[in-house]
């Protein structure tokens, strides 16, 4: 292809004898090898593709996918389709850049180039539809917030005076759910998630998360029931994997431990309220 020439330059391919480096550059000149499981449409197949980026000293892996945006150039010098993903805060905490880098559930605004082995691997998430490249519908998770209620209700914006007291304890754990920002590393890394059947640990967190508050806990029935169902918390085979994924140092197990208690009582004596 005619791109191949002209692409060449930019990356400083050494085999293009149209492209000498200066001295300085020659010396100096490094290149991050990437390798990136690409799909063109959600129905079709994937294919890997390879990539050099010229390397530069706390390279993030965005930093490499927006030099590939620029220059589509494979390795081999063919060119092609830039390369899709999601990107919005670049400071780990949107959680939308999430995919698997190295074979590991991370963020990739926040996933160092010189802290990576090569050739790095970017995959997509596997939990979840797959719509091009390495972007992701996560909107399963969203949906899972809307069944479990994972808001206070207020009743109207007028002063409600001062808010119920909690203690330091409640206070520091209810902030550990609030970090949360629905990435995903914990769903792409537990065993039980899958198509829909279980309902995950990120939703339970926050079950947790707004059942401990004081005004939250007036509609806590209704939360636990969401977490009741055939794709509700029993699903859980306790692998902990979610934990040790969670970038946020989120205590789901210590969530899920806590909900399943509520919801064996909810389902032993929950009727006595009705
Ligand atoms: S403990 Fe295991 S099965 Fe349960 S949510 Fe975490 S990873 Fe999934
Ligand atoms: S609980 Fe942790 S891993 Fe799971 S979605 Fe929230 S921040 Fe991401
Ligand atoms: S872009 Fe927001 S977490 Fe990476």
């Amino acid at each position: 292809m005619s791109a191949h020439t002209n692409h060449t330059h930019s990356t400083g391919t050494t085999g293009d004898k149209s492209y000498t480096p200066a001295p300085d550059e020659q010396r100096a000149q490094k290149f991050v090898e990437i390798r990136i499981k690409r799909r063109d449409r959600p129905d079709a197949p994937q294919r890997w593709e390879e990539f050099r980026v010229p390397y530069r000293p706390n390279l993030n892996i965005i930093s490499c996918l927006m030099d590939i945006q620029k220059n589509p150039v494979t390795k081999d010098g063919t060119r092609t389709t830039p390369v899709v993903w999601d990107m919005n805060c670049l400071e780990q905490v949107c959680g939308i850049c999430t995919m698997i880098i190295n074979g590991k559930v991370r963020q990739s605004c926040s996933a160092l180039v010189d802290q990576l082995e090569q050739p790095i691997t970017l995959e997509p998430m596997t939990k979840f539809p797959n719509v091009r490249d390495l972007a992701v519908d996560r909107s399963r998770m969203f949906e899972h917030l809307k069944q479990v209620k994972a808001w206070i209700e207020i009743d109207g914006t007028h002063d409600l005076g001062p808010g119920p007291k909690m203690t330091q304890d409640e206070v520091a754990e209810r902030y550990a759910y609030s970090r949360c920002m629905t990435c995903g590393c914990c769903l792409e890394a537990c065993p039980q998630y899958d198509e829909d059947q279980y309902i995950g640990p990120q939703a339970i967190a926050q079950v947790r998360y707004q059942n401990m508050h004081p005004s939250g806990r007036m509609t806590r029935d209704e939360r636990l029931e969401g977490i009741m169902g055939d794709d509700g918390i029993t699903n859980c085979g306790n692998a902990q994997n979610c934990i040790k994924a969670c970038p946020m140092g989120i205590p789901l197990t210590r969530a899920i431990y806590e909900e399943n208690r509520e919801t064996i009582v909810h389902g032993l004596f929950g009727w006595l309220k009705k």
